[in-house]
């Protein structure tokens, strides 16, 4: 008997359920040159969490498709069928315990999970799309090669063998030059391991790299940057052992006594090359873009000073002391590769606090670009709390286009009763993933902005469709969801990548 805790409630109540919705309702007309999917991995609990204090970052994986043909939407989800969820359901209640951490799983599994701790995946953090292929991906283990017609879970993924860590992470690159997938794993050679583990695949998805890197310190490097020389690697003070995990912890700890890190790989270099530069100390989660020009490498990032909000109900301070979070500020690092010193430069860009995962024209990743699009809360916008509940100065209410440059910004507003989720860009024509500069390429962030908005006032989700050149103006189309999803972080994947049938 299913029964979940009080405060699985109102949008965080798990739906449980795969839908298939064939021609979606609309709201004005959806763009005909829109041909692709806009693909979202996200967590749910199918069944209720083994602790309380569990967070729902460890929930089943759940993929989720907006898939766009014709002018027409068709929307699809399912589980992540990972040996986690099926052991779930063979049991018919949670086996695995705290997040990342066999050693408070049920004893049915438990020396299994601790030897192969990639086993207790959930594939629930991103997608990615390469080389035809299409994954779910969480940084624990293997990416989940997906079947991008069906959505149906094939199995972990090794590159064809090639792919010799046992972790894969959640973020990671493609070069639009060239094609490469740009891809790591921490803790590669298992639970609390110092290997940063990184690999380049070329297009075909063949693995051309490897760099074997010693972390100085064992952290969570959930995301990575990359530029066309460098690949970078920025970790906060979050820390773990094999005592803490024994002693029934969640993964992470924070450690407040320890400085922010930042690692930089030379792209033609050897692992001994990474340098390793401090900062000041800040969950250092999400990256926006990057680039280098001679010896100066320039990382833009949204990033709170202090620990990252979302975790802080069950993730702990090693020292004792509370945990707390600034909004996250959109941020420019620079670092000076002919100096000896091991700082970097820092400013604030807008002191506007945003969502911690900005978004770019992905044509300009590694390459100098001038455009973020983000989220955030604008209190001046209307929220009908009659309608949708006490949510204000919670919710994010406006998508942004926000200029590096000049700081000016263009908003889209989701109306008064929505909280949005990530977006995501689509440049408006492109030839291939790298092919930006190519005849017939629209120029940067010409193209739309596309997210999911939770309707707390329906109870239901509903995709946006928004011109990124002019956000003001307000939707282009709205894909209305008779019911709630979920997502994290997702991609919008044209047919010219994947094949959706
Ligand atoms: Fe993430």
């Amino acid at each position: 008997m299913v029964q979940f805790p009080k405060d699985a409630h109102g949008f965080n109540q798990p739906i449980r359920f795969e839908a298939d919705v064939y021609d979606c309702e609309v709201t004005g007309r959806i763009p005909a040159d829109l041909a692709g999917a806009y693909v979202k991995v996200g967590p749910m609990w199918y069944f209720p969490q083994m602790y309380p204090d569990d967070g729902a970052v460890n929930g089943d994986g759940y993929i989720t498709m907006f898939r766009f043909k014709n002018g027409v939407v068709d929307f699809k989800s399912r589980w992540v069928r990972t040996p986690r969820w099926e052991d779930d359901r063979n049991a018919h209640r949670q086996l695995y315990g705290k997040y990342r951490n066999p050693f408070t799983d049920h004893p049915s599994i438990q020396a299994q999970t601790i030897a192969k701790p990639y086993l207790r995946t959930t594939a629930n953090t991103h997608t990615l799309a390469h080389a035809g292929k299409l994954f779910a991906v969480k940084e624990d283990a293997h990416p989940y090669l997906m079947d991008p017609k069906t959505l149906g879970t094939i199995g972990p993924w090794d590159f064809n063998g090639q792919y010799d860590g046992q972790t894969f992470s959640a973020h990671n690159k493609i070069d639009p030059m060239s094609g490469e997938l740009l891809a790591y794993g921490y803790e590669a050679t298992g639970l609390c391991s110092p290997d940063l583990w990184v690999y380049t695949m070329d297009k075909g998805g063949r693995i051309q790299r490897r760099w074997r890197i010693k972390v100085p310190q064992v952290s969570m490097i959930h995301d990575m940057a990359a530029t066309q020389k460098h690949l970078i690697f920025p970790f906060g003070p979050y820390v773990t052992s094999l005592e803490w995990l024994k002693a029934g912890n969640p993964h992470w700890g924070w450690d407040e006594t320890r400085p922010s890190m930042i690692g930089i790989l030379p792209r033609d270099g050897d692992a001994t090359d990474v340098r390793w530069f401090k900062g000041k100390t800040r969950a250092m989660i999400h990256i926006i873009n990057a680039n280098s020009e001679g010896n100066i490498v320039t990382l833009y990032a949204a990033h709170v000073d202090g620990a990252f909000a979302p975790f802080n109900e069950y993730f702990k301070s090693v020292n004792g002391t509370p945990l707390t979070a600034s909004g996250a500020l959109i941020r420019k690092y620079t670092f000076d590769l002919s100096s000896r010193s091991d700082t970097y430069r820092e400013e604030v860009l807008w002191e506007t606090p945003v969502q911690d995962i900005s978004r770019i024209d992905t044509r300009f990743m590694t390459l100098p670009n001038r455009y973020a699009f983000t989220g955030y809360h604008d209190p001046a916008r209307p929220f009908d709390e009659h309608r949708a509940g006490n949510l204000r100065g919670r919710v994010s209410n406006c998508y942004c286009r926000f200029d590096l440059e000049t700081r000016a910004v263009n908003a889209y507003f989701a109306g008064d009763t929505h909280s949005l989720g990530e977006c995501c860009f689509i440049p408006r024509s492109r030839k291939g993933t790298s092919a930006f500069a190519r005849e017939g390429n629209a120029a940067e962030s010409d193209g739309y902005l596309i997210g999911v908005a939770d309707n707390f006032a329906e109870m239901r989700s509903e995709l946006v469709i928004a011109d990124a050149m002019n956000l003001e103006a307000g939707d282009v189309a709205r894909v209305i969801l008779p019911f709630r999803t979920t997502g994290l972080h997702g991609l919008w994947i044209g047919d010219d990548e994947v094949d959706f049938g």
